[in-house]
């Protein structure tokens, strides 16, 4: 499983960046517009952070296909490292994943509502697809579902797509879409953090101290000056 911060705020990707196994940062419309400040600056500020190795992704805003691939072919250029271009899953997004598949810029087909939606965009050449987990849940489907159903289809068709779950709420559908096979995840930060969060662990760990400092002495906070 990859995992991915889904956010454009520096101070949290610094944090996550440095503590988690991140293997990149998905960007939307909505995740920059948040930041405040001129898009670029900020994405050039996300990739100082992760390196040029790690996977960003920013998303497309054009209607025609004909203006994703262009705005797909100026952000390769403006960000350096490894750019993956998100693209609505709609028939101009299709065409547009077709066109960048032949010109070799890696694509996520973004706004995955349905299996379906998803395997056209893998047959088009993405190399992922991103269901909307707890947007599809909040729609009275079943997020989850879908994702098992694209990971089924991934399978039997032999596709070399991956999914990349994205729109959570809870730790529960991340979990949920890990077992159904989704590759990798992208998830907000708050989330992220409650990945490793249990009350038990700081209390074990605190107690494992205390145990160590009552025999060895207060100064005693390390293996190395015990
Ligand atoms: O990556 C897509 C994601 O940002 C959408 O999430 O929480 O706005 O449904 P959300």
């Amino acid at each position: 499983m990859r995992l991915y911060i889904d956010s454009a705020n520096i101070e949290s990707i610094k944090m996550l960046n440095d503590y988690f196994p991140i293997a990149g940062v998905t960007t939307n419309p909505s995740i920059l517009v948040k930041e405040e400040k001129p898009y670029l600056d900020t994405l050039k500020e996300i990739r100082a952070i992760i390196g040029t190795d790690k996977e960003l992704f920013v998303q497309a805003i054009g209607d025609r296909a004909e203006e994703i691939v262009e705005e797909a072919r100026f952000i390769s250029q403006q960000i350096s490292g490894n750019v993956i271009v998100k693209v609505p899953v709609t028939e101009e997004g299709i065409k547009a994943i077709k066109l960048l598949a032949a010109e070799n810029i890696p694509t996520l087909a973004t706004t995955v509502y349905t299996a379906f939606q998803a395997l056209m965009a893998a047959m088009a050449g993405a190399k992922y697809v991103a269901p909307y987990v707890n947007r599809i849940d909040n729609l009275a489907g079943n997020g989850v579902k879908v994702v098992t159903e694209i990971a089924q289809l991934f399978k039997t068709y032999e596709l070399g797509c991956e999914i990349l779950a994205a729109s959570f709420k809870n730790l529960q559908q991340v979990f949920e879409v890990c077992l159904a096979g989704a590759e990798t995840v992208t998830v907000s930060p708050d989330i992220i953090e409650k990945m490793i969060a249990f009350p038990s662990t700081g209390t074990d760990v605190a107690t494992f101290k205390q145990q160590w400092q009552d025999f060895y002495g207060e100064k005693a906070t390390t293996l190395i000056n015990t």
